[in-house]
């Protein structure tokens, strides 16, 4: 449920959500066990104008300190959903999440920040930043993003520069599918390789192979299999896990680290942990749906019901999610997102005839909190350190805003999440928050409730109340050179060292 708007934020009469601001910037988080990615205690935590402040037991605070009681709780940093596409042109329509209502989706499931990935606008990177930076001015939460590269010229290396250098981007995608739309040849990519290497960037690859995905997709519908089951049956995963595996040697081959976006396979998984066995910098994200679903999912005789799941890289058979947790709890995989690219039955019409027409994503942003908690903790897989890790610290180091993010520290950003293990959560499209009208995790119910949200010190989500204010959110821009960076120019000259070339005599 919402409050009732205070007639203050700017809210158009169309917003499906209301507003109140929470008036008291001073907050004592009481009595919980704080967690961090590395250590965990009794605590209280005292924030004061959207920063934390203090973590110790038993603090004594003012009278004008709103105190929060979290005994039997735990107290996290707030979840950093690294991948996700609120209002993006795709597939001749747009994902259906406005920067708004996208956001207070992710709070109300308890994620405080989220890195949604800007499109280049005809190939330019720079007009396509300022539409970016023009959807998300009606945030209200933290953001952060990546920008995509779908060709290369000049321009293009240029524009990177400036993104690095001016406006706070770190980290670039590449598109190995959707041909004729996205997608880069080998050659484009290497390219890209090499300027990110050189700014510092993160490069970020959709591994899957283009050319095949095209060619499958055509065998299959000319096969006569129009439906949703078409579209894992077109791409099966043999096709990231090539993808996967190529991207990660041209990388090794320019010396730069590599981060894999929505690893939803074994093959791919499979390349992920054999370069990593050999030193190579590569990172995996899996994501929400491919760690909680599997593909007979696409098989439902309603259309609707199926078509709510085709996403790329599909989701894969049954196996493959269990084997990407298994990879997420023993470290091959490093940090969980969610792709969430929500489109209502509506959109999902459009291919209704025609399974290559269904626009591609799901839902998540405000699920992703939830599905890893029941699917990694209360499996016993991971710790509760290693779940803070996996959905918040991780995503903050990679992306080089820690502790700023990903910590409940003193000095860092008061986004928290207060999660009470002995409630249950049920996820139905009938009170999620997200527009669409469906949910792709309708009916789960999980052990474990995010009760509490502070976003910048301030409580956006209680028990069920969303406060969200239009334009509260601020965009964090996030410097180059980060972790995955350290010590690289070493293996640089190590590798120069290693080139002996021949003195020959010319006669
Ligand atoms: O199906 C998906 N994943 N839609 C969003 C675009 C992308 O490839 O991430
Ligand atoms: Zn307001
Ligand atoms: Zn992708
Ligand atoms: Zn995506």
């Amino acid at each position: 449920s919402f409050s009732l708007s205070d007639g203050m934020c700017g809210l158009e009469p169309t917003d499906s959500l209301q507003c109140v601001t929470s008036t008291s910037s001073k907050i004592l988080v009481k009595g919980g066990t704080v967690v961090n990615a590395d250590y965990q205690q009794n605590a209280d935590v005292y924030i004061e104008d959207g920063i934390i402040k203090l973590v110790a037991p038993n603090l004594k605070v003012a009278d004008d300190v709103r105190i929060i009681d979290a005994a039997g709780k735990f107290v996290m940093p707030g979840g950093i959903d690294p991948h996700t596409h609120l209002e993006m042109p795709f597939m001749g329509t747009e994902s259906a999440d406005s920067f708004f209502t996208g956001q207070a989706a992710a709070l109300a499931g308890g994620t405080t920040m989220h890195i949604d990935f800007a499109l280049p606008i005809d190939g330019d990177l720079a007009a396509g930043y300022d539409i970016w930076a023009k959807k998300a001015k009606k945030s209200c939460m933290d953001y952060g993003f990546h920008m995509a590269v779908t060709a290369w010229n000049d321009k293009v290396a240029k524009d990177m520069e400036i993104l690095v250098k001016e406006k706070g981007i770190n980290s670039f995608k590449f598109f190995l599918a959707y041909k004729g739309y996205f997608m880069v040849t080998d050659g484009e990519f290497l390219q890209g390789l090499r300027k990110c290497k050189e700014l510092g960037a993160l490069p970020l690859v959709h591994a899957e192979n283009g050319d095949a995905v095209a060619e499958g997709q055509t065998r299959i519908f000319e096969q006569g299999i129009t439906g949703p089951e078409g579209h894992p049956l077109s791409r099966p995963s043999v096709l990231e896990g090539e993808a996967t595996g190529r991207a990660i040697k041209l990388a090794h081959f320019v010396n730069t680290p590599l981060y894999v976006v929505h690893v939803m396979s074994i093959d791919a998984l499979d390349e992920i942990s054999r370069a990593r066995a050999q030193g190579i910098r590569v990172v995996g994200e899996p994501i929400a749906s491919g760690l909680a679903l599997n593909d007979s999912v696409h098989w439902h005789s309603d259309f609707q019901a199926a078509a709510k799941y085709v996403m790329s890289p599909p989701i894969r058979p049954a196996g493959h999610d269990k084997a990407l947790q298994a990879a997420l709890a023993n470290g091959v995989l490093q940090l969980v997102g969610t792709d969430h690219c929500p489109f209502t039955s509506e959109q999902k019409a459009a291919g209704k005839h025609d399974f290559r027409k269904i626009p591609n994503g799901l839902n998540g942003i405000e699920e992703r909190m939830h599905l890893v908690w029941d699917l990694m903790v209360n499996s016993g897989k991971i710790s509760v350190k290693d779940y803070v890790r996996i959905t918040s610290t991780a995503c903050a180091q990679i992306y080089n805003i820690y502790p700023q993010k990903g910590a409940v520290l003193p000095g860092s950003d008061a986004d928290i999440i207060i999660l009470n293990p002995n409630r249950t959560t049920t996820i139905s499209a009938k009170t999620h928050h997200t527009t669409i009208d469906t949910n792709v995790y309708e009916g789960w119910t999980i052990k474990g409730n995010i009760e509490v949200t502070i976003s910048q010190g301030k409580v956006v989500w209680d028990n069920g109340q969303l406060n969200v204010e239009k334009g509260a959110g601020r965009y964090i821009p996030m410097p180059p050179f980060g972790p995955l960076f350290d010590g690289l120019e070493k293996l640089d000259a190590a590798r120069l060292r290693s080139y002996n070339p021949v003195d020959r005599t010319i006669v």
